[in-house]
């Protein structure tokens, strides 16, 4: 993008271009004037991949019968682009259709989109099923998972594996993710600059799974999807709503690590999961 602002600005609206590129959204409405709206697309961003042109076809305006009186321009006005056929903004806006995971996984590139990148390993992009029926979204990896690059495989996520198996599934059946990709040092919280850097990646994953139940594990996951600052134990095993998906929220696995007696509450709620999704208590094996 040319320098055409203050670098403080130019720096801000390059972040939020890169937020709604990382969204989906490439198409912007601009130049209100007498020629009517027009719509741009955003330069690409060094650091984004665009796997998918958007913009295929560049339509000029139409030449007018009496020439247009010569007009002072100071700045150059981006080009006149519009897309014949594609989405519109709404079209877009939050949803971007049939992407896949790979796709999002490609745009995601080896990020450095906050600061998290600076101390990770391995991005920790999510594992399973792409077509899952169930999606379980935690916090941000840990050292183990920022070591493997898979979610959720250290103690935690032993425990997770176990409350899977528990409802008659297997890991693979489903799809596990964090709210952040990147591990945020000494395993704190995910920071809001850093949730709003990588929150794009998560949305779109959810859209393009499209799972029936979405399950939070713990208060960050939830209070951060949620965007609410309620403590979990207001709304845990409540039936939520979030982007047309049913969500609820449940203790993290590690959270049940220091506390064993709050597995039951967790149990009652995976139950409430496997009643919504159909399945049934795994049969006892006879000894
Ligand atoms: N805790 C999380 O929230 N996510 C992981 O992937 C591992 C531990």
């Amino acid at each position: 993008m040319p320098e055409r602002f203050p670098a403080s600005l130019q720096q801000k609206i390059e972040d939020r271009l890169r937020y709604y590129e990382d969204l989906g959204i490439r198409l912007f409405y601009t130049d209100r004037g007498p020629g009517g709206t027009t719509l741009v697309a955003p330069e690409p961003i060094a650091s984004v991949s665009s796997s998918a042109p958007i913009i295929e076809e560049t339509v000029l305006p139409k030449p007018t019968t009496k020439p247009a009186p010569a007009k002072v321009a100071p700045v150059a006005p981006p080009p006149l682009v519009v897309h014949p056929t594609g989405p519109s903004l709404f079209e877009t806006m939050g949803k971007v259709k049939d992407e896949t995971l790979l796709n999002i996984r490609e745009d995601l590139g080896d990020c450095t989109r906050c600061k998290l990148h600076k101390g990770r390993n391995k991005i920790v992009f999510g594992d399973g099923n792409p077509k899952a029926e169930l999606v379980f979204v935690g916090e941000g990896p840990g050292a183990d998972e920022d070591a493997q690059g898979l979610p959720f495989v250290g103690r935690a996520g032993k425990l997770l594996t176990q409350m899977i198996e528990a409802m008659g599934l297997q890991r693979k059946d489903v799809y596990i993710c964090n709210v952040v990709k990147c591990r945020p040092p000494e395993n704190r919280a995910p920071e809001p600059d850093e949730v709003t850097a990588c929150s794009p990646f998560l949305i779109r994953q959810i859209d393009s799974i499209r799972p029936k139940v979405i399950v939070c594990l713990g208060a960050t996951a939830a209070k951060t999807i949620l965007n609410t600052t309620r403590g979990i134990s207001q709304f845990r095993g409540e039936w939520l709503e979030w982007r047309g998906h049913k969500l609820m929220a449940t203790y993290h696995p590690a959270y049940l690590l220091r506390n064993p007696p709050a597995k039951a509450d967790v149990w009652k709620d995976l139950q409430k999961v496997m009643a919504e999704l159909g399945l049934q208590l795994p049969k006892k094996s006879k000894s």
